[in-house]
């Protein structure tokens, strides 16, 4: 008898934890799609939206400037649900495995570079807004900018863990982001606040960086000539990955909602 009741409580206990960790995890993530949002617009029954975002995660698609209208719901759906999240954690757990198997030098010279928006922290309650439509709507940076000052942003589940067993195996950590340095009090406070607690470096861009691939190459150049060994990147653009010092391996996390080049 004993055993069957302790069962049962175990199990009751199980769906209660799992399910009160579903509730806590999505009411972060619960921003209502508008079903007619954009329904006026143009729409493109040949694009298959599984296809498109396919093409835009092996850069096979590039220089794109929105998510195509037909596939606003598509990516939100996907950004909103289950898949998006277990998609990052194939790649935060496959990156461990790399990691781990890393002999590291002891000198505090190994890091591990990550870049911030949609690789450690998630800017999805702004790109749930209907005026942003999951990317449908070209990016305006002046509520783009609003959003970061309120240092809003959520931690990536996935990205967080593995942030946490990397400095656990003894990597430094380097954030280097696309986000101008005036905004370099935000950005630490909301990385602060969501788990990511200390860091070696975090390069933000200044006038006269450039952008995409040249600014983040550039940086990282300069990481490994001041002695740094880059051991692993981690970002959601191929822009984070493609150039000079990419680091002994890449990873690319998914992100359909804009592209950097
Ligand atoms: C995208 O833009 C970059 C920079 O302007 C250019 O080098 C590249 O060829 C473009 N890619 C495509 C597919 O047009
Ligand atoms: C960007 O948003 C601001 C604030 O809502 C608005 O005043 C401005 O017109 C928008 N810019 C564009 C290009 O839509
Ligand atoms: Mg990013």
């Amino acid at each position: 008898m004993h055993a069957p009741t302790r069962f049962m409580v175990l199990t009751l206990l199980f769906i209660l934890f799992t399910a009160s960790t579903a509730i806590a995890s999505s009411n972060i993530y619960i921003h209502l799609l508008n079903p007619h949002y954009g329904s006026g617009g143009h729409k493109h029954p040949d694009l298959n939206c599984l296809s498109w975002r396919l093409a835009v995660e092996t850069n096979n698609l590039q220089n794109w400037t929105v998510v195509p209208l037909a596939c606003k719901d598509y990516v939100g759906h996907y950004m909103l649900g289950k898949q998006y999240r277990q998609d990052v954690d194939l790649v935060t757990a496959e990156a461990y495995e790399f990691a781990k198997g890393l002999n590291l030098a002891g000198d505090g010279m190994d890091v591990w570079v990550f870049d911030i928006d949609e690789t450690t922290i998630s800017n999805l309650p702004y790109y749930a807004r209907d005026t942003v439509g999951f990317g449908a709507v070209p990016l305006n940076l002046t509520t783009f900018n609003a959003w970061l000052e309120e240092a809003a942003g959520l931690a990536i589940p996935g990205s967080l863990k593995l942030y946490k067993k990397l400095i656990a195996l003894g990597f430094k950590i380097v954030f280097l982001t696309g986000t101008e340095e005036i905004h370099r009090e935000a950005r630490t406070k909301n990385l602060k606040a969501v788990g990511y607690t200390t860091w070696e470096k975090l390069i933000l861009r200044e006038a006269g960086d450039g952008t995409g691939v040249a600014y983040k190459a550039k940086k990282r150049k300069e990481l490994e000539e001041a002695g740094y060994r880059i051991r692993g990147n981690m970002g959601d653009q191929w822009s984070d990955l493609l150039g000079n010092n990419a680091g002994d391996r890449t990873f690319k996390l998914p992100d359909p909602m804009y592209y950097i080049g």
